[in-house]
């Protein structure tokens, strides 16, 4: 996705005879877009798609069905009341949905105790609190707060935590990218592009290769809201090397170079990735718009063809008020929206923002599930409602 990468030992040619132990190697092509988009060739010593068992475990314990519920209205979900504890896989749990997006939150606790992947969809995983590593086939990446986390749709992988962490996943269900106006035409990124090459993490290759790292056998694969369990008939990490530009890794948020012009540039100014159906975007502290009559404030907007999504990371953020560290705001298709009572008018003069937010924006409707119910402040709409001041987190 980021650019061509390889690890370990692979042979001169893709698909010849290739023994670098003595025996004869077993490729395997991870292809996206049927076999016309990026790749990535691994070479395993043992063949590996071979099956001991594979079984249906039914509905994953934190999915939930996306329905709507009636009022057009802005919402206001307090993550972080979530229910905590248990592996990243286990307990996340689906917020909202359509069927370009899936946005689950998981507070886990302990390392996934089996191998994990998603069928349906790219992951770019936000780290809000925590630190360890993610274990692949293709090695392993690091990460912690504040790190954006890609994992490629169905790569077995298993993620290994230092302490409590909290994730925002969102689920790219057909597609998620640089976004293409970034790249030059021989698919650098741009000089002018908001990160470079060497803002990402690429995997590490662990000496001896990724089979030293005792992978289980066992996955548990995520498919339309159900785990089924696959056991594996060989090691699905003992991976003599790979190349190719299908592959894991973590972006730190803060690496992320912002723009600030002399009067207000639009939200997307911040666009960090593009999916199919959606984009994402950072907003990191950054100085304001100097002009001498700006407005740093984001202006009332129509976005009429979007519903809008904010994460809030951390800091005081321009525009609301009421929110705080892990609320996630989901602003509809339909209604105006924009700043808060009060910031608007308070913003002129002002040079610099703190806040650190992840937004993002889909074309289709985003449904609640009963999981962001559960946890909705009831209050925030009336936010808005003239001479009121609503909150619950200020
Ligand atoms: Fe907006």
């Amino acid at each position: 996705m980021i650019h061509r990468l390889q690890r370990g030992t692979v042979p001169a040619t893709p698909h010849t005879v290739f023994k670098p132990d003595g025996e004869l190697a077993y490729e395997h092509c991870l292809t996206r877009r049927g076999f016309e988009g990026a790749y990535t060739i691994m070479y395993h010593r043992k063949p590996p798609h071979w099956v001991r068992e594979e079984e249906d475990l039914g509905a994953h314990p934190g999915a939930a069905e996306p329905t709507w519920d009636g009022a057009v209205r802005r919402r206001h979900f307090l993550s972080g009341n979530v229910p905590a504890n248990g592996d990243p896989f286990a307990s996340r749990h689906l917020l909202l949905a359509n069927a370009d997006l899936g946005v689950w939150i998981a507070r886990p606790d302990r390392d996934d105790p089996t191998l994990v992947a998603n069928a349906d969809a790219d992951e770019l995983t936000f780290v809000h609190q925590g630190s360890g590593r993610v274990e692949s086939p293709l090695g392993v990446v690091h990460f912690s707060s504040g790190d954006y986390v890609y994992m490629p749709r169905a790569l077995p992988h298993r993620w290994r935590l230092a302490g409590p962490t909290f994730l925002l996943v969102l689920e790219a269900r057909s597609w998620i990218d640089v976004p293409h106006q970034f790249r030059n035409p021989s698919g650098q990124l741009r000089m002018d592009a908001p990160y470079t090459h060497r803002d990402f993490k690429e995997p590490e290759w662990p000496e001896g290769g990724p089979a030293t790292l005792a992978a289980p056998r066992e996955l548990k694969l995520l498919r339309r809201g159900r785990v089924s369990r696959v056991e594996w008939a060989n090691d699905p990490f003992d991976v003599i090397g790979w190349d190719g530009q299908v592959w894991p890794f973590a972006f730190p948020i803060r690496a992320y170079k912002p723009k600030t012009g002399m009067i207000h540039l639009p939200p997307t100014t911040h666009i960090t990735f593009a999916g199919g159906g959606f984009v994402v975007c950072s907003f990191v502290p950054r100085m304001l718009d100097w002009g001498p009559q700006a407005i740093p404030c984001p202006y009332p907007h129509s976005s009429v063809d979007c519903d809008e999504v904010i994460f809030y990371v951390e800091g005081q953020f321009t525009s609301r008020r009421g929110v705080g560290p892990a609320s996630l705001t989901l602003h509809p298709v339909g209604v105006p929206h924009g700043p808060h009572p009060g910031r608007y008018e308070n913003s002129v003069g002002v040079r610099r923002t703190d806040e650190l937010a992840v937004m993002f924006d889909t074309f289709a409707q985003l449904l609640p599930t009963d999981n962001a119910r559960a946890v909705e402040d009831p209050g925030y709409n009336r936010g808005w409602v003239e001479g009121t001041v609503a909150g619950v987190m200020e």
